[in-house]
């Protein structure tokens, strides 16, 4: 008889499986937010993590990669101890080709007898189907089985649809995990509680008492050892289709009825489907491509992306997106919705910046004219939330200036703040889907996303070369100036 869903058995031993085990992804991320779970008690006792790849290594050579390669992304002090020891002690190496069928007998030898079994896979999204069937046929998958999918989930939205068809053919819709990192952030947790657990931004959270709404998401790092992935991906599929519009999910989503995951996943998936479609001309008028070329990154000199390694030196891809949507729906009516992300610029920083109206009367004509109330959520790197407002400057005359209202939430909380990945796998291993992207909205985010992709194909025009280490080419602050106003860029 098959379990029920999700653990609802705790004395059954838990394997945790990673795909891509010696990866990117699992050492600088995954295997370091084990550990942080492990160290603070969070893994059931019986959990055993095994890695997969395709080296030739037994179980002591890993130890020795992950000894060299993983700890340098764990705080020295974190690993203390003897804590260290008994989490290698949970791992596990299995050398595997996910296209080959006998591989997963062996696979199924090194998992506990009548386990709960979550499969991480960290791979090319090429293999997700394959690796889901092969599963199948070894019979390695029950009902209390689940599956991390990382992103990116396709290219469009046919090879999206297709993934989602085939490991819906293994896996309940219940029993998959579509992971987006940015879901699992502290502050974009925080947003939801900003909005739904004060009282105060509700009655204004609307047009026309907001003006726009911007959200950045900068990097300054390059494209780095990724340009493999990357110059066949570019910034719009990287980080505006998914992390991009799961923040403006949660800024524009009616309140959910519950936090159940379903609640929540309805309200956010009314949003997608809410995104006015983008014409060509629209595409034209609206959007922004960029490319880094040559400049300074903190303080360095930094080569242009087409002489990144493993570029090809006439790259079309964008490194950089800034782009204006709309939200067909009462509550959005009219308020321009500013996108913008990129890499190599002058800062890393992410932020989403409520601007509201502006005043119906200036009684105080003695000041410029400017933008009075604004809510500024950073996300990272640090966590704080401003409120702009106007004051009077001391002296003769009535002067206005901004001031901020200052939330710190670094400094307010003194509990250890887990990473988002952390945070996510424990979410996977206890069953809540809430922070998770259901199928309809990931496919809702690819049908806005593919009619940008095709109106940039149709129109052939190269990206505009930016700095590296600046804002991004002056075509987005001229997308913003239409509509009158400006990205916020200051600190
Ligand atoms: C990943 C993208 O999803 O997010 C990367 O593939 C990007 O290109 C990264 O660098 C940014 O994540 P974070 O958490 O550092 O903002």
């Amino acid at each position: 008889m098959l379990k029920t869903a999700h653990a609802q058995t705790p004395s059954a031993p838990l394997d945790l499986v990673i795909f891509g085990g010696a990866g990117d992804l699992s050492v600088r991320k995954l295997l370091p937010a084990l550990y942080m779970a492990h160290l603070h008690n969070n893994l059931p006792a019986s959990t055993r993590i095994h890695a997969l790849g395709r080296q030739p290594w037994d179980r002591e050579v890993f130890l020795g990669f992950v000894q060299e390669k993983v700890t340098p992304f764990i705080a020295a002090a974190a690993r203390e101890g003897d804590t260290w020891q008994r989490f290698l002690d949970r791992l596990n190496y299995v050398c595997l080709d996910a296209t080959q069928s006998a591989d997963y007998q062996a696979l199924g030898q090194a998992l506990q007898n009548g386990s709960d079994r979550v499969y991480y896979l960290a791979t090319a999204p090429t293999l997700f189907t394959e690796i889901c069937a092969h599963l199948a046929s070894a019979d390695l998958i029950d009902a209390t089985s689940r599956v991390v999918l990382e992103k990116p989930l396709g290219h469009d939205l046919a090879s999206a649809q297709a993934i989602n068809d085939e490991v819906g053919r293994y896996f309940q819709e219940s029993q998959i995990f579509r992971i987006d990192h940015y879901l699992g952030k502290e502050t974009v947790q925080n947003l939801m509680v900003l909005r739904f657990g004060n009282t105060i931004f509700e009655p204004l959270w609307r047009s026309p008492y907001i003006k726009s709404v911007q959200i950045t998401v900068a990097e300054s790092v390059g494209v780095g050892s990724r340009a493999g992935f990357y110059d066949g991906t570019g910034a719009l599929r990287d980080m505006v289709q998914n992390h991009l519009l799961q923040l403006l999910c949660i800024v524009a989503m009616e309140p959910p009825v519950s936090l159940d995951p379903d609640a929540v996943r309805d309200e956010k998936l009314k949003v997608l489907r809410s995104l006015r479609p983008m014409t060509v001309a629209d595409v034209a008028r609206d959007t922004v491509r960029g490319q880094y070329g040559a400049g300074a990154s903190n303080g360095e000199s930094a080569i242009g992306y087409l002489k990144e390694d493993n570029v090809p030196g006439d790259s079309g891809t964008e490194t950089f997106v800034a782009l204006r949507a709309h939200i067909n729906n009462w509550r959005w009516a009219n308020v321009p919705i500013f996108l913008r992300t990129g890499k190599r610029m002058a800062e890393r920083r992410s932020e989403i910046v409520i601007e509201f109206a502006d005043l119906p009367y200036r009684l105080f004509t003695d000041s410029p004219r400017q933008s009075v109330n604004r809510l500024m959520i950073r996300l990272q790197p640090e966590e704080h939330v401003q409120l702009q407002m106007m004051a009077k400057e001391p002296g003769s005359g009535m002067r206005l200036r901004p001031v901020n209202l200052n939330l710190d939430l670094e400094s307010a909380f003194t509990e250890r703040r887990a990473e988002a990945y952390e945070r996510l796998l424990m979410d996977v291993i206890k069953g809540r889907l809430t922070h998770f992207m259901r199928r309809d909205e990931l496919e809702a985010a690819w049908t806005w996303v593919d009619p940008i992709l095709e109106g940039w194909a149709q129109l052939n025009e190269k990206p505009k070369t930016y700095t590296a280490g600046s804002w991004g080419p002056a075509a987005s602050s001229a997308l913003m100036a239409r509509e009158d106003s400006a990205w916020v860029e200051e600190a």
